[in-house]
C-alpha cells in the first residue's frame, strides 16, 4: 500500500532551475563553412529505442545551432575526465568569433557533417530526425547512424566499458565536473527480488 502525504515538511521548494542531477558532459561537433566546430553540451538524452535516437538541446544563440540546422547532421563526443579544460573551452568560446577546428584531431565515420573527435574514446554521429522548437532552445533529435568506440575501451565482450571510457559528468547550477562513482547495483536485475513480495 502506497503512503500518500500532502505535507511538505522537511522539503524546500528550490528554484525550478536549481535541481542538481549529474549529466553526461559531451562535445557536439558540426560543420560550418567547411570546417569543424565544437561546443560543450550537457543537455542530452536517449529518446528512441529503435531506431536509436538521441536528443540535444541547443540554444539558438549558439553558432552550432545554425550549422546543425543547415546540414541536418551533428556528432556527440564523450571526453574523458582528463579533458576538462579543452571541453570547457568549447563552451566558453563561440565558433562565430574563434576557430575551434584545430582543438582536436578529427575523423569522419558515415556522415560528412558530423566531425568525430579522435581524443574522445566514444563518438556518435547523428542525422537530424526532428527539430522541436522550444522558447530558447531547439531540441534536435538525431537518429544515430554510427557509434565509434576506441578499441582499448572495449571490454572482453566487445562492449564499451564505462570504467575505461572515464566519462565526464556535469552538475548545474554549481557548475562542477565530476568523475563517475561506484557501481551500486544491476539494472533489470536487482528489482527481481521484490517481484515475489509485490506479486508482479
Ligand atoms: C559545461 C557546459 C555545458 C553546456 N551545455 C550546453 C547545452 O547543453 N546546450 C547549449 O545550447 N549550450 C550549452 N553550453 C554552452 C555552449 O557550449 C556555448 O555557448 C558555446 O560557446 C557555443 O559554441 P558555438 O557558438 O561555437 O556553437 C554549455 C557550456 C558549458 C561550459
Amino acid at each position: 500500500m502506497a503512503t500518500v502525504s500532502k505535507a511538505t515538511a522537511g522539503r524546500v521548494d528550490i528554484a525550478p532551475n536549481a535541481f542538481v542531477v549529474p549529466m553526461a558532459q559531451t562535445i557536439v561537433g558540426s560543420m560550418a563553412g567547411g570546417r569543424p566546430n565544437f561546443m560543450a553540451v550537457a543537455w542530452l538524452t536517449r529518446v528512441n529505442y529503435q531506431p536509436p535516437m538521441l536528443g540535444v538541446a541547443i540554444n539558438r544563440r549558439n553558432f552550432s545551432h545554425g550549422a546543425i540546422a543547415a546540414s541536418g547532421q551533428f556528432s556527440v563526443n564523450f571526453p574523458t575526465v582528463d579533458m576538462t579544460a579543452v571541453t570547457d573551452y568549447t563552451g566558453l568560446a563561440s565558433g562565430a568569433r574563434v576557430d575551434k577546428s584545430g582543438l582536436f584531431e578529427v575523423f569522419h565515420g558515415h556522415l560528412d557533417a558530423a566531425p568525430l573527435i579522435r581524443e574522445c574514446p566514444l563518438g556518435i554521429e547523428c542525422r537530424v530526425h526532428t527539430a522541436v522548437e522550444l522558447p530558447s532552445n531547439t531540441f534536435f533529435i538525431g537518429e544515430i547512424v554510427g557509434a565509434w568506440c576506441a578499441e582499448d575501451c572495449l571490454d572482453g565482450d566487445g562492449a564499451p566499458d564505462p570504467k575505461l571510457l572515464r566519462p565526464m559528468l556535469l552538475t548545474m547550477p554549481d557548475n562542477r565536473y565530476w568523475a563517475m562513482g561506484d557501481v551500486v547495483g544491476r539494472a533489470w536485475h536487482d528489482g527481481k527480488a521484490l517481484r515475489v513480495r509485490a506479486g508482479g
